[in-house]
């Protein structure tokens, strides 16, 4: 069953000096997104994957396009029933910034609980608050509700974060560079315990992020953004190993914890940010791209099975 559709999605920012600058944060997305699945989202710096998770969680509203989520539009205001408001929830790279900082962790955990009308009253919400510090690991669990933001370390932060969206047992989550603040050494613990709770409670997952191997390793399709443009589209392994769109394959063979022995493919330099009204947004940078590429707009379609990619190219 599909819980989200997403058709011809765009966000623009206009800038500077009487609005002149347009910015295409996101330009004719479209994508679906099946229940239960970890769908990730991989760019660079500027590509849109934040707008993208503003947008879907009606935080921002769009310029245009259409968002269902579980068959129902959404998209046009950014007002959701309470019921919808709780089932998609986000959590954001810096866990200090979504805390409020005048308020103990176990407030901060209670409030939303009381909202959504979770727990018949505070010592069962108490109760399913220890259960999920217990899931997480941060015991004795009064040793952390008693505290403030900035007296846990940003590992068992965010950690609490997630657990803060999970307890509202969401059916969308949306995972912004939920561990690029982090040391290395504690991402994966607050991965695999995200992978833990989704898994347990069947939740879907928007996977925000910039690194190709971490994309990987949690995602079962890849959707990669180029200023604001979805390139290539599949599950993992058709995007990461057999990568058709240059853009994948630069970033693929800039990884060096997926492929060492590939041989670099070398984007030529990023001078601002350029997307032409007509033709391929990459033909500036790509090393392969001719003068077709800059008049021809390239349109995402099927290479094979559920492999889609945008290039004239291929
Ligand atoms: N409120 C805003 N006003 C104007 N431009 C914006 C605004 N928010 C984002 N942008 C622009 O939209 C584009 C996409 O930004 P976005 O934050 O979605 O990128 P990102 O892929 O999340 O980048 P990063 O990896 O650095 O977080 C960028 O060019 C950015 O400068
Ligand atoms: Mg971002």
């Amino acid at each position: 069953m599909r819980i989200l559709q997403v058709n011809g999605l765009k966000k623009y920012f206009t800038v500077g000096l009487l609005r002149k600058y347009i910015i295409k944060a996101l330009d004719n997305v479209s994508f679906d997104i099946d229940q239960s699945e970890i769908f990730g989202v991989l760019g660079e710096s500027g590509c849109g994957k934040s707008t993208l998770g503003l947008v879907l969680s009606r935080i921002e509203r769009e310029t245009d396009g259409e968002i269902l989520f579980k068959g129902k539009r959404v998209d046009g205001s950014t007002k959701l029933d309470p019921d919808t408001r709780r089932e998609i929830q986000i959590i954001f790279q810096n866990p200090y910034e979504s805390f409020d900082q005048r308020l103990t962790i176990e407030d901060s955990l209670m409030i939303p609980l009381r909202i959504n009308k979770i727990g018949e009253n505070d010592h069962q919400r108490k109760e399913i608050i220890r259960h999920f510090m217990h899931r997480a690991g941060l015991e004795p669990a009064q040793s952390f509700l008693v505290r403030y933001p900035h007296e846990l370390s940003g590992g068992q932060l965010q950690r609490i974060s997630l657990l803060r969206a999970m307890m509202l047992n969401p059916s969308f989550l949306i995972a912004d560079e939920c561990v690029s603040m982090l040391d290395l050494s504690v991402r994966a613990s607050v991965i695999n315990l995200m992978l833990d709770l989704v898994k347990t409670q069947k939740t879907t997952v928007m996977f925000i992020t910039h690194d190709i191997s971490l994309a990987k390793y949690v995602s079962d399709r890849i959707a990669v953004l180029y200023l604001g443009k979805i390139v290539e589209l599949g599950t993992s392994s058709q995007v990461v190993e057999r990568s058709l769109h240059p853009y994948t394959k630069v970033l693929v063979s800039y990884s060096p914890s997926i492929f060492e022995k590939k041989q670099k493919i070398k984007p030529k330099e990023l001078i601002g940010i350029f997307q032409p009204e007509i033709g391929c947004n990459f033909a500036n940078r790509c090393p392969y791209a001719d003068i077709e590429c800059e008049k021809q707009t390239p349109q995402l379609r099927q290479i094979e099975p559920g492999h889609y990619v945008s290039c004239l190219k291929v």
